[in-house]
């Protein structure tokens, strides 16, 4: 798959995920085949007053790369500008116009921008003058179900610039609830002519397979399924290389992998945050073996790093599927 001038190896794309992907997280997702993975969204009025928590978030490694960047905000100078700032920090730049929390809408930025098309334009005029990075944009269908322009939101992206366009076709009023529209993303794919990312409820091999069929789609983005669940990307890999797809992973290699994300997650941030961090992952990766309930307890009160690796070793030694 190609976005202007960057070349992936596949068209398995880790979706930006606000609190998850982080470092870390990115660096398991790509060792299972992830052929680009994003940031979390990264304030660009965060960046521009040289915020350090804000920086924080684009901190890299190079067995993660190709990095997507991904920037909010509503002022386009401001974006122009923090995309200048991360020009050596990652291979493209995504701007988020579709985030539906308050925080970020009230700001005016994420998806408060698909109510103002025109704004939509001078955001992403102005960042394309200032990079030569690819440029993508991230959208919802619309903000609500009386106004949904999804097509109208990519022709304008794309007129101004943008290499490439997902969709997560729910409106911002829905949240997380009912489930995402490919059928949308099939017509955005028509009307557009780059490449379309699809995003949204992708929980399995056959549903990434489904997706890329019925919608025509270029690429698809991986977001809620992989929770504890790199082996998604290995399966989806196989599945269009035409293999089988391989059996689910044992308890070992489970163990293996949560071992080496807590590892990792341990060398990038400190003990202290790792301990907080890694609850929910832990808890994901014990997902359908017995006794996972019993497990997620103690883990959530692990008081060092110590016990939490050793509440995982005991537990994942002795687990089982559940029947
Ligand atoms: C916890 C969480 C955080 C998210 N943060 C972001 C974000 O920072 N930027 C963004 O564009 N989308 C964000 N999303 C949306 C995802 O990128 C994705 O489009 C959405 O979850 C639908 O895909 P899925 O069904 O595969 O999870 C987030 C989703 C979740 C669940």
């Amino acid at each position: 798959m190609k976005i202007a001038r960057l070349t992936l190896e596949n068209n398995i794309i880790l979706a930006p995920m606000a609190g998850i992907s982080d470092l870390p997280y990115r660096q398991i997702m790509k060792r299972f085949g992830a052929g680009l993975v994003f940031t979390e969204m990264v304030s660009a009025n965060g960046l521009i007053r040289a915020g350090k928590r804000t920086r924080e978030l684009l901190r890299s490694a190079p067995d993660e790369r190709p990095l997507g960047i991904q920037l909010f905000g509503d002022e386009p100078a401001v974006l122009a500008e923090a995309a200048t700032l991360v020009r050596g920090d990652g291979e493209l730049i995504d701007l988020n116009l579709g985030c539906p929390v308050n925080k970020v809408v009230s700001s005016g930025a994420g998806s408060a921008l698909l109510r103002y098309p025109a704004k939509v334009a001078r955001v992403v005029a102005a960042v394309r003058r200032s990079t030569d990075l690819p440029l993508t944009v991230k959208i919802r269908s619309g903000w609500d179900d009386s106004s949904i322009n999804y097509i109208e939101i990519g022709r304008i992206a794309v007129g101004e610039g943008a290499d490439a366009v997902t969709l997560h076709p729910r409106t911002r009023s829905m949240g997380f609830s009912g489930s995402a529209d490919w059928a949308e993303i099939g017509r955005l794919k028509k009307a557009l002519p780059v490449p379309v990312i699809g995003s949204g409820d992708i929980f399995c091999a056959a549903d990434a397979l489904a997706m890329l069929e019925r919608t025509g789609c270029d690429g698809i983005m991986i977001g809620r399924g992989g929770y504890g669940n790199p082996w998604l990307i290995r399966d989806i890999l196989a599945l269009q290389q035409g293999r089988p797809v391989p059996p689910p992973p044992t308890p070992a290699e489970r163990l293996e992998v949560a071992r080496s994300h807590l590892e990792l997650n341990f060398a990038t941030f400190g003990p202290r945050k790792s301990l907080l961090d890694m609850r929910k992952h832990l808890c994901w990766y014990s997902r359908g073996l017995s006794g996972a309930a019993a497990f997620r307890t103690l883990i959530n009160h692990t008081e060092s790093l110590d016990e939490m690796r050793q509440v995982l070793d005991d537990f994942f030694t002795g687990a089982e599927e559940e029947a």
